[in-house]
C-alpha cells in the first residue's frame, strides 16, 4: 500500500450522515489508516445513521448528534474530540425545499457556517468548506466558471451556499484563517436521499410510476460519481492551499431527459413513464465548471465513467429496499407527494 500524504490525524466531518459526507467518511477511514474521525450531524430528515453502517475502520469513528448552528454543540464536540481539521458538508441541500421555505437554509448554510468558522479560528484548525457549482448560477452561455467567476446564485439554496463561501473567504482575508473551499457539480451514487433526481427516478421507474421531469427536461447537469468527489475532498484536505477555491467536475454535460432515459434503461422501465410537469421556478439551464487548476494542483481526476456508474447506482437503489424504507420518513414522503401533486396540477390544462 502506498504511504498516505501528510494529513491531519483527527478529522471532524459535519454532515457525514448524509449522501456525500458518508462517502467521504468511508474514503477518509480507508485511505488513512491512522486517522480518527468524528461525524457531527443533526440527523435532519436528510441524515441517517444507516449511512454510517459497515464503515471501514469503524473502531476509529465516533458519532455525535449536534447542530452546526448551535455554538454550544460545536464547542462540546471540539472539546471532547479535539479535531485537527474539519470538513464541513452539513447543509440544507434541496433546491425545491429552499424555494418553499428559506429559513432552515439560512440557519444552517449561513449561520452554521459562521459558527464553524469561528470555532475553527479559535482552535487554529483547517476548515474545508464543501460548496457547489450552483453558486455561479446559470451558465447558459456555455462558458465554464473558473474559481474567480462572479457568484450569481439563482435560488435560495445556492444563495445561502454562496453566502457561506463568502464568509469563509472573508475569514481568510481578515484573519488569515486556514480555509479551503471546494465546488463540485452534481453528484450521483449510493445513499443519496430519494428526493433527488437519480434515486427518485430509479425507484419510481422500478415501481412503474410516472417520472416527473421539470419543464422540457433539457436542462444540462454534469454528473460526477460521489466517490470521485470524495477523493477530491481528501486531496483538498491534505494538500489544498488556504484561501483557494477548487473545482471538481466530470466535464460531460447531460440533459435531465438523457439521464432519466438512462435510468429507465437500467431499471428495465418504459420511457413512456416520463411526464413533463411544472418547471422549477428560476431553474438554471446549464452548470459547467472549469476544473483544470484543480486537476493540475491537486493531481485529481475522476475515475468513474457515467455509463457504468449510472447502471451500478440504479442497481444499488433497487437492491437496497431496506435502506430505502429506513430513509423514507414522514418528512420525505409528505414533501414528495405534495411536490408531485402540485407540479402535475399546475402543468395540466384547465
Ligand atoms: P445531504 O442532504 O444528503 O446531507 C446533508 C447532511 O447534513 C445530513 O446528514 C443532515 O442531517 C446534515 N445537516 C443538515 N443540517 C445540519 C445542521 N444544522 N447541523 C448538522 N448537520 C446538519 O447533502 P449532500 O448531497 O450529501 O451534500 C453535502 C454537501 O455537499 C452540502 O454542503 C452540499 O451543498 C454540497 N454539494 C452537494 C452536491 C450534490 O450533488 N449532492 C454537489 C455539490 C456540493
Ligand atoms: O449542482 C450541484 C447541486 O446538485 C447541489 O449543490 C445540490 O445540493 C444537489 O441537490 C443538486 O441540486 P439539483 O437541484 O441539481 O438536484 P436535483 O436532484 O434536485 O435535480 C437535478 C435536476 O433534475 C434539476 O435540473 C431538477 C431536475 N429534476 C429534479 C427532480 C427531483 C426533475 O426534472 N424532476 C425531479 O423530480
Amino acid at each position: 500500500m502506498a504511504t498516505p500524504p501528510p494529513h491531519p490525524r483527527r478529522v471532524l466531518v459535519t454532515g457525514a450522515a448524509g449522501f456525500i459526507g458518508s462517502a467521504f467518511l468511508r474514503q477518509l477511514l480507508s485511505a488513512w489508516p491512522d486517522v480518527q474521525a468524528m461525524t457531527f450531524d443533526a440527523l435532519t430528515y436528510a441524515g441517517h445513521r444507516e449511512n454510517l453502517e459497515d464503515l471501514p475502520g469503524a473502531e476509529r469513528h465516533t458519532f455525535r448528534q449536534g447542530d452546526v448552528a448551535e455554538g454550544e454543540d460545536v464547542a462540546r464536540a471540539f472539546a471532547d474530540f479535539a479535531p485537527e481539521a474539519v470538513v464541513h458538508l452539513a447543509a440544507e441541500t434541496h433546491v425545491d425545499r429552499s424555494i418553499l421555505d428559506p429559513a432552515p437554509f439560512l440557519r444552517t448554510n449561513v449561520h452554521g457556517t459562521q459558527v464553524l468558522l469561528d470555532a475553527c479560528r479559535t482552535a487554529g484548525l483547517r476548515l474545508v468548506l464543501v460548496s457547489t457549482d450552483e453558486v455561479y448560477g446559470d451558465r447558459s452561455d456555455g462558458v465554464p466558471a473558473t474559481p474567480t467567476t462572479a457568484l450569481r446564485p439563482s435560488n435560495t439554496y445556492a444563495a445561502t451556499k454562496a453566502a457561506g463561501d463568502l464568509l469563509a473567504l472573508a475569514a481568510w482575508r481578515t484573519h488569515g484563517q486556514d480555509v479551503v473551499i471546494t465546488r463540485c457539480t452534481n453528484n450521483y451514487g449510493p445513499r443519496q436521499l430519494p428526493e433527488k433526481l437519480i434515486p427518485l427516478m430509479s425507484l419510481r421507474a422500478r415501481a412503474g410510476e410516472p417520472l416527473p421531469i421539470y419543464g422540457d427536461g433539457l436542462q444540462v447537469r454534469d454528473w460526477l460519481h460521489v466517490d470521485d468527489h470524495a477523493a477530491g475532498l481528501l486531496a483538498a484536505l491534505a494538500r489544498g492551499e488556504a484561501g483557494r477555491v477548487y473545482h471538481f467536475a466530470a466535464n460531460r454535460g447531460r440533459t435531465n431527459l438523457e439521464v432519466v432515459q438512462a435510468i429507465c434503461a437500467a431499471a428495465g422501465a418504459d420511457e413512456r413513464l416520463i411526464e413533463h410537469v411544472e418547471d422549477r421556478p428560476g431553474h438554471d439551464r446549464l452548470y459547467t465548471l472549469d476544473d483544470d487548476a484543480t486537476r493540475r494542483d491537486l493531481d485529481w481526476a475522476p475515475r468513474r465513467a457515467f455509463k457504468a456508474g449510472i447502471g451500478e447506482t440504479v442497481a444499488w437503489y433497487l437492491e437496497n429496499p431496506a435502506w430505502c424504507r429506513a430513509v423514507a420518513g414522514e418528512g420525505l414522503t409528505t414533501f414528495l407527494e405534495a411536490n408531485y401533486r402540485d407540479r402535475q396540477a399546475a402543468e395540466r390544462p384547465s
